[in-house]
Parts: C-alpha cells; sequence; structure tokens
C-alpha cells in the first residue's frame, strides 16, 4: 500500500504528460495491489469518486464493481450522468440503486435541519451495506480520498473515510489511487481520463444533496421544482461563463402570493444562491449582469410549476452559510 504522505519530490500534476505519467504508475500500482481480487466502490457521480473509478477500472476492468447510490436527492442529470459514463461508455460494472422512496419516506415531515442529515447519512451507509453484503468475493474497498482529505483528518478537522460504517464481518483492504493528489491534480488526471467536463469542474456538492436546499420537511412537489429551478439556474451560470465556487436554487418551505393566468397564485420563492471562495471557510456573492438575473428568474417563472417568485442571495459568509440547512 502507499505512504499517506506525499512526497517532496512529487511535481504538482498540471499537464496532460505529467497526468498520463501518474495513471500509468497507477495503473501498475493498483494490478499489483488488488492481483486478481474484487474491488467495491461507492461511486456518488463526485469528481473524487469519478476519478478514482476511471482508474480502477483502467487498471482492472470488470473486477471493479461500481455502487451508486440515488438517494432521490440528486441534481437533475446527475445519476443518469453516472449510468451513462460508467455503464454506457466505460463499459464499467455499475450496480444503480434506485433509492427514492426510501429517502423520501424516511424524511417524510422531518423539519429538522440535522436530523434531515443523520438520516440521509445513516441510511446512505444502510442501503450501501445492503448491497456490499449480496456481493462475493470482494476483498477490496476502493475510495476517492484525495490529499486535503488525509491533511485534514490528521488535524482532526475530518474522518476521511468517506463510506462510513460497513458491515464488520467485511474486511476490505483500502484502495486510494488519488490520495496523495489535490483536488486541482484530480481534475487534470480525470480529464486525461476522457471523463466529461461536466464531471470533472464539477461544483462542490453537499452528501445531502437537495435535501438542505429544499428546507424544513421535503415534499416531492417543492423538491421537483427546486430540482427544475436549480437545473436552469447552473444551465444559465454556465452559459454565461460566470466563474463562481457554487452555484444553485434553494426553495424554501414557505409560500407567498402571486398572480397566473388572471388567478390568485399561492406558490413557493425561489432562491438564487451564487458565492465565490477559496476555502469555503469565507464566501462572497459576486455582482451578476442584470439581465444574466432577469433571464433565471424569467425561465424560473415560466418553466417551474409551483414557484411564482425568484430572488437572489446577496449574504456573505460569515454571517451566512453557504447552504441553507
Ligand atoms: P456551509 O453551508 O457550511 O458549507 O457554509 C461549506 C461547504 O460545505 C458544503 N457542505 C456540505 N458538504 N456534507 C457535505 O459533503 C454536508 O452535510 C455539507 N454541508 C455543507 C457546502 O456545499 C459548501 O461547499
Amino acid at each position: 500500500m502507499q505512504t499517506d504522505v506525499r512526497p517532496e519530490s512529487m511535481e504538482r500534476i498540471t499537464t496532460p504528460e505529467l497526468a498520463q505519467a501518474f495513471i500509468d504508475e497507477q495503473v501498475a500500482a493498483i494490478r499489483e495491489q488488488v492481483g486478481e481480487g474484487n474491488v467495491l466502490l461507492a461511486l456518488s457521480g463526485g469528481v473524487d469518486s469519478s476519478v478514482c473509478a476511471a482508474l480502477l477500472i483502467k487498471a482492472i476492468g470488470k473486477q471493479l464493481v461500481c455502487v451508486h447510490v440515488n438517494h432521490g436527492l440528486m441534481r437533475k442529470g446527475e445519476s443518469e450522468q453516472v449510468v451513462e459514463v460508467f455503464k454506457n461508455q466505460l463499459d464499467a460494472n455499475l450496480v444503480y440503486i434506485d433509492a427514492t422512496d426510501r429517502f423520501l419516506d424516511l424524511l417524510e415531515g422531518v423539519d429538522d435541519p440535522e436530523a434531515k442529515r443523520h438520516i440521509i447519512g445513516e441510511e446512505f451507509i444502510k442501503v450501501f451495506d445492503e448491497e456490499a453484503a449480496k456481493l462475493e468475493g470482494i476483498g477490496f474497498l476502493g475510495q476517492g480520498t484525495i490529499y486535503p482529505d488525509i491533511l485534514e483528518s490528521k488535524d482532526g478537522v475530518k474522518a476521511h473515510h468517506n463510506v462510513g460504517g460497513l458491515p464488520e464481518e467485511m474486511e476490505f483492504e483500502l484502495v486510494e489511487p488519488v490520495k496523495l493528489l489535490f483536488k486541482d491534480e484530480v481534475r487534470v488526471v480525470g480529464r486525461e481520463l476522457c471523463l466529461p467536463d461536466s464531471m470533472v469542474d464539477r461544483q462542490p456538492f453537499p452528501g445531502p444533496g437537495l435535501g438542505v436546499r429544499c428546507t424544513g420537511a421535503i415534499t416531492r412537489d417543492r423538491l421537483a421544482a427546486l430540482r427544475e429551478a436549480d437545473a436552469i439556474v447552473r444551465e444559465e451560470i454556465e452559459a454565461a461563463g460566470v466563474d463562481a465556487w457554487q452555484y444553485f436554487a434553494v426553495v424554501p418551505d414557505y409560500r407567498a402570493t402571486g398572480v397566473r393566468d388572471g388567478k390568485r397564485a399561492y406558490e413557493w420563492p425561489c432562491i438564487i444562491r451564487v458565492i465565490n471562495s477559496v476555502d469555503v471557510m469565507t464566501a462572497t456573492v459576486p455582482e451578476l449582469d442584470w439581465s444574466l438575473l432577469q433571464r433565471m428568474c424569467d425561465r424560473i417563472l415560466a418553466e417551474v410549476p409551483g414557484i411564482c417568485r425568484v430572488c437572489y442571495e446577496l449574504s456573505p459568509k460569515p454571517i451566512s452559510t453557504v447552504e441553507w440547512e
């Protein structure tokens, strides 16, 4: 197994050539570590787990089993993209689990943000464990741990084991091919592995997903409205070429009056949140073009059922956090 310490001599991976050299080295190291064994990986669709999966597929092909759990709180098109890229394009051994009903049923009526987070986290581990228990002959667990995770877990900031508690009877050896890389390097490697830009450049997305942006007790109709509004925000911000750290929609559990087709409407507001940051400990809000704001507003009001008002949030962090919950 590799050391957890990045050697001082290790060059920062900034070019396709350096990425290719890293890929060749890791492919050989993975083959050596895993041999004829099988590796299990929780594939969220985020940058780190996607690049880790692509490296493992290149090294050991079908000896890798990827499990993608759709908790129903993914953004529009995200789970579909995981299936398209990994199953259809990379021919991966992918187990796709649509656990939407399980999560949304458990979350019904739960309005406390921490309780929601707890339910989502626990249930995710449960679903993953159930799938892991069905598989035979798995000796290794792949993880998209990256170097900041290791540094932060050393400092006690956070635990770097992304997957959480697996059944105790399962003894896995970890395979962590990108653990000495920084995020920018993971992206360069991902590009060299031909992952789509939309996956490699994906903005950070919280584990509880849209659950923390559909505030209060989640309902399926409001979640659907949030997903559509969020897709519009992402599409327009990207089309305008805005360079932002995170950009998304929030739909709170509150309604306001409007008028639609000559009749009174009583629908949700949608808040557009765009932030810039270096380390997300603090964040600023960029001044967006009025025409871009107007376009997002017009599209959301016209295209998303249930939303009758659009606001642009000005609050920096601190005092506001990035996420609403
Ligand atoms: P806050 O809201 O604390 O967010 O200012 C800082 C950054 O962390 C992300 N975030 C999360 N990521 N699980 C995650 O994996 C979470 O529960 C979670 N909450 C916030 C947030 O998107 C931002 O990038």
